[in-house]
């Protein structure tokens, strides 16, 4: 493991946890890092400035209105230096605020001001935890691309025992490390596509799915992190880009899908078929919008899709071929059907329903290849695409070379 000239810029907000993040600065100074340290106000109330400033070996940064460091602008020269920002403690007032898009003190508009992913590490009372409204704020961060770390379960400061446990200080820098990724894909072109299609039927109504895009985004963000030049096919979601991606093209249906595709694999070494691309569509799209006729059924005629991964299946130059697989029941037999159906050289079968696949934060993968298995067990949809992608190298290097 190794940090060697990483930019770590971390965050510091108000609450008891502040003091495990001494540890963790000097955690990740062991393995190389340059760390900077930026407090709230909040913060300097459990730990001081001075302790930050001697483990890190730098000035420590407290307040927007420190007029000789913005002087040369400090707040941007923090937020283009960092190359990652990770926030430990994370309040529920910082995760607010952030959420909210505020820039009242110093963290939060280098937050806004930089390209660097974030990291937050929450920590507060359980109850507080639980709150519809932190919940809410979560939320909002996840959509807009911000990593969560934790939190953990266990006794809290306050005597409570539950959810809202700031991590490790060890912990959090195995996800800084892993966030860079090892370079297994460097070099190489990949295509990923994800989300859901939408099927018009007429101005108004569309025939959809429940894909949130969430698998496939993270699925792009690990092969970036891999060293991958990434095209990402996105189906109509409401996620930010993740960060390193060097193309998105944002598509609506089966068709305009399958096109962005094809034009995009010809150059590429991997496509990784993570969307969930509709079957059918109507025969024709209504070019007004459908009345109802007094109790009368509306009969639609459906067409079907073009399979994008048996077509790409079929050209005689293609690329590394990874098909994804969403089955309610007989997971195994239904994957490894597709797998030689579509002449696929991986196929990543996931198990939707009961909180797994589908919209949901976690999920299970069951890889299979022509001869051969793997079991990527229930973690988060960050996580689980870091394993796929380490996976999806290592036999693209069995068969490629
Ligand atoms: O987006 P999330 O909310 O995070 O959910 C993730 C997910 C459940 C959508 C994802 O993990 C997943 O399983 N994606 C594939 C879903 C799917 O459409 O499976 P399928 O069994 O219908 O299709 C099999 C494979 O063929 C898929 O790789 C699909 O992209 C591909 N396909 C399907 C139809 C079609 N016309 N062309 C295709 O290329």
């Amino acid at each position: 493991m190794s940090l060697a000239q990483r930019r770590i810029l971390l965050g510091v907000s108000g609450g008891i946890a502040a003091y495990k993040s001494c540890e963790l600065v000097r955690r990740l100074r062991d393995l190389g890092a340059e760390v900077r340290v930026v407090m709230t106000e909040g913060a300097t109330h459990f730990v001081s400035a001075t302790t930050f400033q001697a483990l890190s070996g730098q000035p420590v940064r407290t307040s927007l209105w420190d007029a000789e460091a913005e002087a040369a602008m400090g707040h941007i020269e923090l937020a283009r230096w960092a190359e990652r920002i990770i926030i430990a403690p994370a309040s529920a007032d910082l995760l607010a605020r952030l959420a909210h898009g505020m820039a009242n003190d110093l963290l939060t508009t280098v937050c806004l001001a930089s390209a660097a992913p974030v990291y937050v590490a929450p920590a507060m009372n359980q109850q507080m935890w639980a709150h519809p409204a932190v919940q809410a704020n979560i939320d909002t961060l996840r959509q807009r691309g911000v990593h969560l770390l934790g939190p953990a379960s266990g006794d809290q400061a306050c005597g409570d025992i539950g959810s809202g446990r700031m991590l490790e200080p060890l912990e959090l820098r195995e996800a800084i490390v892993a966030s860079f990724g090892k370079p297994v894909l460097r070099g190489l072109k990949v295509v990923v596509s994800a989300g859901p299609t939408y099927e018009d039927i007429d101005p108004v109504r569309f025939i959809g799915n429940r894909s949130s895009g969430r698998m496939g985004f993270a699925v792009a963000e690990a092969a970036a992190q891999a060293g991958a030049e990434v095209t990402l096919v996105a189906g109509p979601v409401s996620l930010a880009t993740p960060p390193g991606i060097a193309r998105r093209v944002d598509v609506r249906s089966a068709v305009q899908m399958r096109d962005a595709v094809l034009a995009a694999t010809p150059q590429a070494d991997i496509y990784i078929g993570a969307a969930a691309v509709g079957d059918y569509r109507p025969a024709e799209v209504a070019d007004h919008k459908l009345k109802k006729h007094d109790g009368a059924a509306l009969e639609l005629h459906l067409t079907e899709n073009p399979d994008i991964l048996a077509t790409l299946a079929a050209q005689t130059v293609r690329p590394f071929l990874v098909g994804f697989a969403a089955e309610t029941h007989d997971v195994a037999r239904y994957a490894r059907d597709k797998l030689q159906r579509k002449g696929l050289d991986m196929i990543a079968a996931n198990q939707v329903g009961s909180g797994l696949g589908f919209e949901a934060d976690d999920n299970a993968l069951n890889l299979y290849w022509a001869d051969g298995a793997a079991e990527l067990a229930r973690t988060s949809k960050t996580e689980l695409a870091r394993q796929l992608v380490t996976q999806v190298a290592e036999r693209y290097r069995a068969v490629r070379g």
